[in-house]
Formats: structure tokens, C-alpha cells, sequence
């Protein structure tokens, strides 16, 4: 009988990475956990981390053989043909690698492909949940955040470690979570990342645009792209083709999202446009000016001691261009940042832009909306359901958007053209 403690790991296919730190030892009950779980538990060492414990302990817990080099003629290689390094990335279902060593962590996040675990993440198709361990000031040094910081960018999961005791005698952040905790995260993200959207065309806008004054300075907003980024992780996670129209933003793209870089509302109109079509979902949650300058200067504008003022015309509404155009097949969703009457104007442009739901967030929350990793959402859809989450991280916020649009079944009662 399988423990009912984890229930979505039954089945599953998970990777183990281990690299070479003194919590290595905990890994054995992660295995023994996960296999309990119903998982079927395929490992991956780096030579450091057979210092601590052999590859035979984890073959004998995993019951199957641990890949070690890359090399057939090494001792360590793995000699069952079916299962490669690169085998592993299209068989896993999720990857963990615990505890992730800041070596380990500097070559993931830059793509080194020296040893055989290095080279399967490269080649990998599912989400990856790294569980870093090492000492405080190896954890604190910049080095360190900064590549994190580029995993997490990229879509990683990461389990941060815990305070306390560490091996070199100093107390602080740096600790390997005990084995329930990782078990329990991994359990969390094969939960939020289910193959609902395979085969499913989904086009993302994201970020702010950027309207020309002259060939130096631009009308803009502070949008940080982060809500749309991980709409395209969250949804390229789930199985689906991911297609990202991004404006000027400074983050880095997720795995399998194909990207499209824009500037201004006119170019974001004219892409979202030519990709509309071949879409299943389009979630447009960019931050798109309403208003830009009638011209632009060729020059840069001169500093002259009168006030002075620009003209503006509007911009193209590309969501209600979107509303008129759209198929009954298709899943159309807008977002609405609001200060005031929150819910009131969120009604009034789903109906307006004839949207299947909006995602309502409002600047009076704290943690929510422009720049944080965080938001407070409501979900409003056409059959008048209003559903407020509470705060949490965006990736999560992302995943319940997704879900939403996953139960929304009957066509909108809305209009449409065909
Ligand atoms: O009307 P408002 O700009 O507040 O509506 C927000 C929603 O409309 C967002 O989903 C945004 O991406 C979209 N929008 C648009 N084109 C514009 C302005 C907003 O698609 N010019």
C-alpha cells in the first residue's frame, strides 16, 4: 500500500540530483519517502556526493540503477541502456536536486553540461525543484543569490533552506530541509504543474509598453512583466505552447516559451494580431499605454525655460480589439489593475471586452500588483462567479488563473463572429 500522506506522487517519475554536501544523508529517506509514496525514483549523483554515501545505497533504496558519470568506460556509468543521462529529462516527471551544492547551483544556472546530472537538466522537459544546502556565507554570497535569483527567472522551484546548525559550526540560513518537508514541496509542484494544457496554443502578453517622446525618453509604466512571465512558466509547465509577447522587461525568459519583444502598443497590437488566430487561450496581462505621443521627436526634444506640453492620442485597444474578433472556441481573459470601485470597473470591462474572465488586482492590497512576487487576485468570469485568493506568490496566482480557465466549459454568452 502506498502512503496517502503525498497523494500526487503516485505514479510519477522523479529525478533525483544529488551533489556533494554533508546532508546527502537525508537523501536516503527522501527516496524511501518518495518510493512510498507510490513514486518510481531514478537517481543521479555528482562524483562529490558519492563521498558522502555510495551509489549503492541508492540504487538499493531506489531500485534502479544511479547514474553517475557520463563516461560507459567508468565504474559509475550507467550500464542499463534504456535510461541515459538525457533519457532522464523526457522521462521524469519532476526533477529534484537536494542538496544542491552552490558549485552545483552556479553550473545549472549557467549551463554546464560537464557531468552526466549537469547535462540531464539541460535536457529536461518537466519542472525542476532545487533544494540548496551549503555554509551561511557560501549561501549569502552574491554569487550565490544572483544565480538563484536567474533559476527562479527561468521557472525553477526552490526550496530555501532552513536556519540552524550547520556543518561548519556557524548558525544561519544554509540547512537541508528535513526529508517531509522536501517531500511535501515535491508533492506541491507535481500538483501544480498537471499536463492539462498539452497541446493547447496559449499567447501571453506581458509587461509595459513604452511610447517614444523623441529617440531618448518614452511614456511608461512600472509594470515588471513578473504576473505575465509566470502565466508563460506556469502554462509551458502544464504542457502547453507558450507564446510571449513581451514589452520592455528585464526578466529572463521560461523554458519553452517562444518570445516575442515589442515596445510600444502599436507593435504589441500588431504581434498579438498575427498570433491570435492559431491561439486556444489568450491572456493579456500587459500593462498596455492608453496614450501616446502623436509624433515622436527625431531629435531629442531641447530643455527650454517655458512649460510645455505633448499631445496625445490613444492607443489601440488590443483586448477589445481581441473581444470583437475572437472564436467561441477561444478563451479570452484580460486583467484589471483598479484603485477605486474595484470590482464594479472589473465587471464593467469584461463585459465591455466581451472576456470569458478577469483577474482583478487593486494597488490598495499589499504584496499585490506592479513589481512584487506576490499578488492578491480576484477572478471574475462571464457566468458571474467572483472568486478572491488570497496573497501568494505569482507562480501560485499564475496556477489558479490557469485552473480557472480550465473549468471555464460552456462558450461565453457574449456575441461572436463565428
Ligand atoms: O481598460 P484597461 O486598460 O484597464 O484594461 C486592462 C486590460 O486591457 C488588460 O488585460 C490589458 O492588457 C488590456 N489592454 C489592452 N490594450 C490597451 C489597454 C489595455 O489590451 N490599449
Amino acid at each position: 500500500m502506498f502512503s496517502h500522506a503525498h497523494p500526487m506522487l503516485a505514479g510519477k517519475h522523479i529525478a533525483l540530483g544529488v551533489t556533494g554536501g554533508i546532508s546527502v544523508y537525508k537523501m536516503c529517506t527522501v527516496v524511501r519517502l518518495l518510493k512510498k509514496a507510490g513514486a518510481e525514483v531514478r537517481v543521479m549523483m555528482t562524483r562529490a556526493a558519492t563521498e558522502f554515501v555510495t551509489p549503492l545505497t541508492f540504487s538499493t533504496l531506489s531500485q534502479n540503477e544511479v547514474v553517475v558519470s557520463l563516461w560507459p568506460q567508468d565504474k559509475h556509468a550507467s550500464t542499463d541502456k534504456s535510461v541515459k543521462h538525457i533519457d532522464i529529462g523526457l522521462w521524469a516527471d519532476a526533477m529534484l536536486v537536494a542538496p544542491a551544492t552552490a558549485n552545483t547551483i552556479a553550473h545549472i544556472a549557467h549551463g554546464y553540461a560537464e557531468d552526466a546530472l549537469s547535462a540531464a537538466i539541460l535536457a529536461l522537459r518537466c519542472p525542476l525543484i532545487i533544494a540548496p544546502a551549503m555554509d551561511l556565507d557560501m549561501w549569502e554570497h552574491p554569487a550565490t543569490q544572483q544565480n538563484l535569483a536567474l533559476l527562479r527567472s527561468r521557472g525553477c522551484f526552490i526550496l530555501p533552506p532552513e536556519e540552524g546548525e550547520l556543518a561548519s559550526g556557524l548558525v544561519g540560513p544554509g540547512r537541508l530541509p528535513e526529508p517531509e518537508t522536501i517531500v511535501e514541496y515535491v508533492n506541491d509542484v507535481v500538483a501544480k504543474t498537471p499536463l492539462d494544457l498539452k497541446k493547447k496554443k496559449v499567447l501571453i502578453t506581458a509587461g509595459p509598453t513604452h511610447e517614444p517622446i523623441d529617440p531618448v525618453r518614452f511614456i511608461g509604466n512600472r509594470s515588471s512583466g513578473k504576473m505575465g512571465f509566470a502565466l508563460a512558466n506556469a502554462a509551458a509547465l502544464r504542457g502547453a505552447e507558450v507564446t510571449l509577447i513581451a514589452g520592455p522587461v528585464t526578466l529572463g525568459t521560461p523554458q519553452h516559451v517562444k518570445r516575442i519583444d515589442v515596445e510600444t502598443a502599436q507593435q504589441m497590437h500588431d504581434a498579438v494580431m498575427a498570433q491570435m488566430k492559431k491561439a486556444d487561450i489568450i491572456i493579456m496581462a500587459a500593462a498596455v499605454a492608453d496614450y501616446a505621443p502623436v509624433t515622436a521627436a527625431a531629435e531629442k526634444i531641447k530643455k527650454k525655460d517655458a512649460a510645455m506640453s505633448l499631445e496625445l492620442r490613444s492607443t489601440p485597444d488590443i483586448l477589445r480589439a481581441l473581444g470583437e474578433k475572437r472564436t467561441k472556441k477561444q478563451r479570452l481573459i484580460g486583467f484589471a489593475l483598479e484603485t477605486t470601485n474595484e470590482l464594479t470597473h472589473a465587471k464593467e470591462k469584461l463585459t465591455k471586452k466581451k472576456l470569458d474572465m478577469i483577474v482583478l488586482n487593486s494597488t490598495r492590497d499589499k504584496g499585490a500588483a506592479f513589481g512584487h512576487d506576490t499578488n492578491v487576485i480576484t477572478l471574475i468570469t462571464a457566468g458571474g462567479a467572483v472568486k478572491k485568493l488570497p496573497l501568494m506568490d505569482k507562480f501560485d496566482a499564475a496556477a489558479e488563473i490557469l485552473s480557472a480557465i480550465q473549468e471555464l466549459q460552456q462558450p461565453r454568452s457574449h456575441k461572436s463572429t463565428n
